[in-house]
Formats: structure tokens, C-alpha cells, sequence
């Protein structure tokens, strides 16, 4: 039977999250029962939900229990199985959690879903053929809806779900700036992503002055904004804001700490007659496979190279987490588990 070395939650943080929260454990796999698989990951995907799963506090999802293993992501193959559809050898996506080994029960619909990796890399099903890129998709495709000619924004652009606006932005003709956080990130942004242009918000001490630059990058206003940070990036998208414009507020990680983000300027919904909305990608099961198709395309025929920052072994998992956290990462953040 395999050792499976886990990473369990072992206290909630009570601002920033550190690696004292969590616990490194190795216990044996179980033997499978029927309908079982065994997956041994190949990669753990980390994400900045899972900051809010740390907290016991209401949200959209229950908290993270203390003493199981986190939440997460993965991809691996099937080394052992008592379901008809799964065999030994099989590449496979699902929610293994932060450890090395999972047992599934492959018979809850969507539990285990296969995966093919001739034209996609297996890490790209946590990332820009995965949730992150779906997720993008959702906020593009359903809430803002550009037109070709239209003017789009997204924070945190270099990012996991960032980029993949940013390419599916530019295949339905819009001006595409992006907005992330030093000149590495930017430079990616523009030059290997095809942005029309990056804005350093770092370079700016306010709102206002980062305001002044977005007005430069974008001419025309603004028409929709994809919102991954809160705070001062939003209050400044928030002034060169078009009538009729549309915010996907996606996320808000400048606040993920406990901290709350005030919005300068509320009243530009009104009077700009914005359309302002939330959402969680996992409430919208229905446009997955419309998503995923249109993702693995870009990706598949290269058209989307998207970039990973890749962590090894499963105890580098809290470090890289609070990297993830702090913007260390460049572009979707992967821990190698194989
Ligand atoms: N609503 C949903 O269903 C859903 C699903 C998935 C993800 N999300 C959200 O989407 C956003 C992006 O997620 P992702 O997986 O693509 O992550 P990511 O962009 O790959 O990584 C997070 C990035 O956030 C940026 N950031 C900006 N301000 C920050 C601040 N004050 N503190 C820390 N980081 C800051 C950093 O980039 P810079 O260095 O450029 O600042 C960092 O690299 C997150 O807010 C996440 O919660 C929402």
C-alpha cells in the first residue's frame, strides 16, 4: 500500500495565513472499495480561494474543517481501480486535495473527469483549460459581454485567470489592458500574452494617479472591467468607467486578509448605469463544457501559452500558498507532486 503525505489544516489564521496553520502528516492509502479509483497527483493546483476556507466565517462555501486535508485541485493518473470507466494509466482531473495519493468514489457525478494531454499539457487542466480559465470565460462571456472595438480591463492580468481574459478577450476583438503588479509582469503581459498594453500599478501611490494612467491606455474609456484585487485598482478602473459599462467582480485579494476594501467612488454606478455583478464560477456548471471547449482551442493550437510558477513537493505547498497570496507568483501556481 502507498505512503500518501498530506497537508492537513491544523489552526485558522487570524490575518495573514502562515505556515504554522498548517500540518505535514504521512498516513497509508486504503484499500479501494467498488466504485473506487486511487490517483496518485501529478500536480496540486493552488488557489486564493482557499485563503477564505481557512476562515470559519459565512461565505458562499463551508469552511475548511481543521484536521483534513485542504482543498484543491489536481491532476494525476489512475494506478488503481474498481469503476468500469477508469483504468490504471488514465490522466484525470479532479479535487484530491493537497496531498500525494486520493481515493474518489468515481460514482459521484464529476468527481473524477478524464483528460486528454496530446495537444494539452496536464497542468493546464488546473489552470487555463481549468477552473481559473473557466472562470474567466464566465465573468467575459456572461457578464461583460464585449463587443469587437470595445475596451476591456482585468487586474492581477498576468495571473491565472487574468491571462485567460486577456486571450479570450482578444479573440472577440477588443482593445485588452491589463493591470498587474511590476515591470516582469507587464512586460509578459503585453509582450507574450498580445495585450494591447499593461499598466505597473506599483509605479502609483493613488487611485487618481492610476486613473491618469489608465485614461492614456485607454482612450475610449472603459466598457467592461474583469476584477480580481479590490481597493485602489478598482477605484481607478471605477473613474474611466463608459455608460452602460459592466464590472465582473471576480475576486478581491487585496482584502482576502481580514481587511475591508472601502469603494471611493459608488456612485459611478449610477451615474454611468453599470451593471456591477459577483459571482462564483462553481454555480455555473452549465457553460463548462462550452468554456473548456473554447479554452483548449486557444491553448491547444498555441494561441494561449500561458505560464505556471511551479513548486516541488507537496511539503513546499504552504510556502507557495502564501507566495500566491503576496503576488509572488507569475502566471497560474503549481506544486509538482511526481
Ligand atoms: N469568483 C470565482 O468563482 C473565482 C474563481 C477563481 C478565482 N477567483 C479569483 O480570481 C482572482 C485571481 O485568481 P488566480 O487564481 O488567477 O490568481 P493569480 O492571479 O494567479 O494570483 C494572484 C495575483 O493577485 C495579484 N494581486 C493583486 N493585488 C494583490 C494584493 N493586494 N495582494 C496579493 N495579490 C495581489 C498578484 O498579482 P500582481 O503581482 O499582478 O499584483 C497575484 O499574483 C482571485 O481574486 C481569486 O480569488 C474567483
Amino acid at each position: 500500500m502507498a505512503q500518501n503525505t498530506r497537508i492537513v489544516l491544523d489552526n485558522r489564521p487570524t490575518s495573514e495565513a502562515t505556515p504554522g496553520n498548517f500540518k505535514l502528516e504521512t498516513v497509508e492509502t486504503p484499500s479501494l472499495k467498488d466504485g473506487e479509483v486511487l490517483v496518485r497527483h501529478h500536480y496540486l493546483s493552488l488557489d486564493p480561494y482557499m485563503r477564505g476556507r481557512m476562515n470559519d466565517a459565512k461565505s458562499y462555501a463551508a469552511p475548511q474543517p481543521l484536521g483534513e486535508v485542504m482543498i484543491g485541485g489536481t491532476v494525476g493518473e489512475v494506478v488503481e481501480s474498481r469503476h468500469p470507466r477508469f483504468a490504471p494509466g488514465d490522466a484525470v482531473v479532479g479535487m484530491g486535495g493537497w496531498q500525494q495519493y486520493s481515493v474518489v468514489d468515481a460514482t459521484q457525478p464529476g468527481a473524477l473527469r478524464k483528460v486528454e494531454t496530446t495537444h494539452v499539457p496536464l497542468s493546464h487542466y488546473l489552470g487555463a483549460v481549468g477552473m481559473p480559465g473557466v472562470t474567466a470565460w464566465y465573468g467575459l462571456v456572461k457578464i461583460i459581454d464585449p463587443k469587437p472595438g470595445q475596451t476591456v480591463t482585468v487586474s492581477a492580468a498576468s495571473g491565472a485567470v487574468g491571462s485567460a481574459v486577456g486571450a479570450l478577450a482578444k479573440a472577440r476583438g477588443c482593445r485588452v489592458v491589463g493591470i498587474a503588479g511590476g515591470p516582469d509582469k507587464c512586460a509578459y503581459v503585453k509582450d507574450e500574452l498580445g495585450f494591447d498594453d499593461c499598466i505597473d500599478y506599483r509605479e502609483h501611490k493613488d487611485y487618481l494617479s492610476l486613473a491618469k494612467a489608465l485614461k492614456q491606455a485607454c482612450p475610449h474609456g472603459i466598457d467592461g472591467h474583469f476584477e480580481n484585487v479590490g481597493g485602489m485598482v478598482l477605484d481607478a478602473v471605477m473613474l474611466r468607467t463608459n455608460a452602460f459599462s459592466r464590472i465582473a467582480v471576480c475576486g478581491m485579494i487585496a482584502g482576502y486578509d481580514g481587511q475591508p476594501l472601502p469603494m471611493a467612488n459608488p456612485a459611478l454606478i449610477l451615474v454611468n448605469r453599470m451593471r456591477v455583478e459577483g459571482f462564483i464560477v462553481s454555480e455555473h456548471m452549465e457553460i463548462w463544457p462550452e468554456a473548456l471547449t473554447e479554452l483548449g482551442q486557444l491553448v491547444g493550437s498555441g494561441r494561449f501559452r500561458p505560464r505556471e510558477t511551479v513548486a516541488q513537493g507537496i511539503e513546499s505547498a504552504p510556502e507557495a500558498f502564501i507566495g500566491l497570496l503576496k503576488g509572488r507568483n507569475f502566471g497560474k501556481q503549481l506544486v509538482k507532486l511526481v
